[in-house]
């Protein structure tokens, strides 16, 4: 992706937020419990962004591919030097080879338009019996973000019950929900969820 965008300008300070600090001490550990990571498993990070799932995972697991859109975003991981972290700068509908044993994400999801789509994506990147942990908004009011429509946001969160059935509908097996950290911003406390479901 060659234009700037929101990600690109927030890169450099982004993990310092601390929105990314309650986020990196909740998610990567909630995924853990929830799912018995293998070290022949290879997984996808979508919307990997700095590598806030894929450094906290990689240790665990054969390869994780880190897949992003941002250059700067990715430049940040890029320094950590993960040997079996692969980052590839991509958009995730723009087709991509690989199989995939899971699909981890953290706050991605909201970003991208066309929900079903996306989950569609991943359900025929998975292997059978393949995972997809997702950390997103529960839905909010719109005051998450703020400026919405600058910084990306195509969904002001999601309804856990309608996610569900859209993830039934495309093939999706054993889904469950759980709240895995209430995010505090300014003075107010946000659920994000994490999302289990396999593919049969
Ligand atoms: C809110 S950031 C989350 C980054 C990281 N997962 C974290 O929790 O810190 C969302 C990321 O999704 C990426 N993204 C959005 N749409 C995408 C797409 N269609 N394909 C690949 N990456 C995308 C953005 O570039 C951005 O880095």
């Amino acid at each position: 992706m060659t234009s700037v965008s929101h990600f690109d300008q927030a890169a450099q300070g982004w993990e310092q937020r601390p929105i990314s600090q309650q986020l990196a001490s909740s998610i990567p550990t909630a995924i853990q419990q929830a799912i018995a990571l293998q070290p022949q498993h290879r997984l996808l990070d979508f919307g990997a962004g700095t590598g806030l799932l894929s450094a906290a995972l990689a240790s665990q697991v054969a390869e994780i591919v880190a897949l992003d859109t941002s250059d700067a975003m990715l430049a940040v991981l890029a320094e950590k030097q993960l040997p079996n972290v692969r980052i590839v700068n991509q958009d995730i509908f723009h087709g991509m080879a690989d199989t995939f044993d899971g699909v981890v994400s953290c706050m991605a999801v909201h970003h991208v338009a066309d929900t079903a789509g996306l989950f569609t994506v991943f359900f025929q990147h998975l292997v059978s019996g393949g995972f997809i942990a997702i950390a997103d908004l529960d839905q909010e009011d719109g005051s998450f973000h703020g400026d919405n429509e600058g910084k990306g946001v195509k969904h002001l969160g999601f309804d856990r019950q309608q996610l569900s059935t859209m993830l039934q509908n495309i093939g999706y097996q054993a889904i469950a929900f759980h709240t895995a950290v209430n995010v505090e911003k300014d003075g107010r406390s946000y659920p994000v969820f994490l999302l289990i479901a396999r593919k049969p």
